[in-house]
């Protein structure tokens, strides 16, 4: 049989053209979540258009049945910003940066809270960035308020991401006092040199020990931690040495180790601008790492598993003596509606997050305000932007508004 050559429609090349285009451009930036932009903002949104649509998705259910209602809320600031990071966030320049964002989160959940009256939400995820930036007395507002606006179901699931070096007793209290049981955070590696050169500060074992201690303390055991794989600085034997130590002496509840999604600056600052490198570099990693890591988990009781979100995750599959078992975690917000057997609402709050109706609608809200800081902006700009107003985001409009690039456009987009 003969094959006649196939003309290609000029319109899927034009279309593939600026698929690529896309990807180039956003594949710069340094959020991953921004590949939302892969395609485009098709629609834009007022949050109070944003409530209008959860109001109706709430009153005109498009599928019956009960659903799971998950919150999220981004908080974008760090104390420092790590050279490999490459998630929204900022470092706070004054406390005043901090109350605007509350202020701002407050008017969200003003606006969009009596939209979802009815629903009752099942998990509380709070991510970031840090979100213990905020000092104590601020998230004590910052969840009195969400009480206010949301009903959480009785035994909703709580979660709280930290930075080891900005975490305290009196950050704690508040927490459980709000009933938050599940808790992680970044150690990336135990070496305080490698993590001050990474821009995170001296970070070493003493500080690691000091927050288990705390939380173990209060009766808070439900706790995970992040390694990355690959960080510059470290070796395989030391990340696995390392990932040891912490299991030996606190058994968590559950080990992330990260692939670092490295962005144009980390490789340009580590691996002289050659991906290749980088690469290379973390060939050595995935060996050594992969190889170590079962026997680790069998000795410690542990389970492993690799790829999926992460890398590598270890799961503690044995009870350590004296640990009360764990508070049930409902489910988390990067759940998919095949895992959770029904339909999924998640309620974004906070810069780059993202809101899902029934599983299927995602929203990015903003406020059109935004737009007149943006168009204001004409000094200090240093942050990527993503939105098409410029190559760059000045920072004051960061630090006035701190729902910026993708969140500070109001984004529909129906999947
Ligand atoms: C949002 S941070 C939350 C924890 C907290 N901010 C901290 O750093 O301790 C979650 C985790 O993402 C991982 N991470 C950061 N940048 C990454 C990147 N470029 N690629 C992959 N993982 C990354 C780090 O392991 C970090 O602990
Ligand atoms: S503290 Fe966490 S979120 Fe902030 S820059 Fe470092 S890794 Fe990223």
């Amino acid at each position: 049989m003969t094959w006649a050559p196939r003309t290609i429609d000029p319109r899927w090349v034009r279309s593939r053209q600026m698929l690529q285009d896309r990807y180039a451009q956003v594949s710069r930036l340094p959020d991953a979540s921004r590949l939302a932009y892969l395609r485009g903002r098709t629609h834009t949104r007022t949050e109070k258009e944003i409530a209008g649509i959860w109001a109706k998705a709430v009153a005109e259910p498009a599928q019956h049945g009960p659903t799971l209602n998950n919150l999220y809320i981004h908080v974008p600031f760090c104390k420092s910003l790590c050279t490999f990071c490459n998630y929204q966030r900022l470092r706070p320049s004054s406390p005043d940066q901090l109350r605007d964002y509350l202020d701002r989160l407050e008017t969200s959940m003003a606006t969009i809270g009596p939209a979802v009256r009815d629903l009752e939400w099942h998990t509380l995820y709070v991510g970031g960035g840090t979100p213990s930036t905020l000092p104590a007395h601020m998230l004590d507002r910052l969840f009195t308020s969400l009480a206010k606006h949301f009903r959480f179901a009785k035994n909703a699931s709580r979660s709280f991401e930290f930075d080891p070096m900005v975490m305290n007793a009196s950050r704690i209290a508040v927490l459980k006092k709000h009933g938050f049981t599940h808790f992680s955070f970044g150690i990336q590696t135990l070496s305080p040199e490698v993590n001050r050169a990474h821009n995170r500060g001296p970070q070493g074992r003493e500080t690691i020990a000091k927050r288990f201690e705390e939380l173990y303390a209060a009766g808070l055991h439900d706790v995970a931690v992040d390694f990355l794989l690959g960080l510059a600085g470290t070796t395989p034997q030391e990340i696995v040495s390392d990932i040891e130590w912490v299991l030996d002496n606190f058994r968590p509840r559950g080990v992330d180790v990260f692939q670092i999604s490295p962005t144009v600056e980390y490789v340009d600052a580590f691996f002289g601008g050659d991906i290749d490198r980088y690469w290379a570099h973390l060939e050595e990693f995935e060996a050594g790492v992969a190889e170590a890591i079962p026997a680790i988990a069998k000795r410690l009781g542990y389970s492993a598993r690799s790829g999926g979100g992460h890398r590598f995750a270890m799961h503690r599959t044995t009870l350590p003596k004296g640990l009360p078992s764990l508070p049930q975690r409902l489910t988390s917000y990067t759940q998919l509606v095949n895992e959770a057997r029904r339909p999924l609402h998640l309620l974004g709050l906070g810069p780059s997050a993202r809101s899902q109706v029934f599983g299927t609608l995602p929203i990015i809200a903003r406020t059109s305000e935004v737009n007149l800081e943006m168009a204001r902006c004409t000094s200090d700009r240093r942050w990527a932007c993503q939105m098409k107003c410029g190559p760059t985001l000045c920072t004051t409009c960061v630090i006035r508004t701190p729902w910026r690039g993708m969140n500070s456009s109001a984004y529909l987009d129906w999947m």
